[in-house]
């Protein structure tokens, strides 16, 4: 298994990935509108040559108070191939993300999703750093991991998603 960032070769796989994964077209829509923005990414989980999962990341805003400088990123979507999941290649993702982040210089990563499953990379619910989703949502299925410590410290606010997420 080998996880690397995508390339433009790896677009139609990646569309395919998505559609699989969440049986519709608006993550694999979503996907193809925000590449190539500011501070977004991808990377892809590869086995045997062929693209089974598919992790991005692009900035997300604190509409409130916001230290100077601070980059914030928002996992979303990911996605593994049914016949792939449950193996770990969703794990790998997170993991591979997460460093990338870091290396991006990112100081924290918020995600929207089943806390069950983030708990275990760390996040936390997003209310207990003072932040709130802009999509009315569970409060604890919206989270966040601190990649620099005490980066959070003193904000509060609403974290607003790229625009290309409206009407997901
Ligand atoms: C979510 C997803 C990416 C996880 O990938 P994966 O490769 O199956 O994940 P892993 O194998 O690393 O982890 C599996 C573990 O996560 C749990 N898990 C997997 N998908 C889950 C989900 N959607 N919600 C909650 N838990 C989930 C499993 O129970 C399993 O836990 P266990 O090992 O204790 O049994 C994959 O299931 C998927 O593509 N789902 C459809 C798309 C989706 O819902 N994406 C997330 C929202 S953006």
């Amino acid at each position: 298994m080998e996880i690397r960032p995508e390339t433009p070769p790896d677009i139609a796989a990646v569309r395919q990935v998505n559609m699989a994964a969440f049986q519709r077209e608006n993550e694999a829509n979503l996907v193809d509108r925000l590449r190539g923005g500011t501070a977004t990414f991808a990377l892809v989980a590869v086995q045997s040559q062929q693209i089974v999962g598919h992790i991005c990341f692009s900035p997300v805003s604190i509409l409130g108070e916001q230290g100077e400088n601070l980059l914030l990123l928002g996992l979303a979507p990911i996605a593994v191939l049914p016949e792939y999941q449950r193996q770990g290649i969703g794990t790998l993702l997170i993991q591979h993300g997460l460093k990338a982040c870091v290396e991006f210089g990112c100081q924290a990563v918020v995600v929207l999703g089943d806390p069950q499953y983030y708990m275990r990379f760390g996040f936390i619910p997003a209310i207990q750093k003072g932040l709130k989703c802009q999509y009315d949502v569970p409060e604890e299925a919206f989270m966040i991991l601190e990649l620099v410590g005490g980066a959070l410290t003193g904000g509060s606010g609403t974290i607003q998603y790229r625009p290309e997420f409206m009407n997901v």
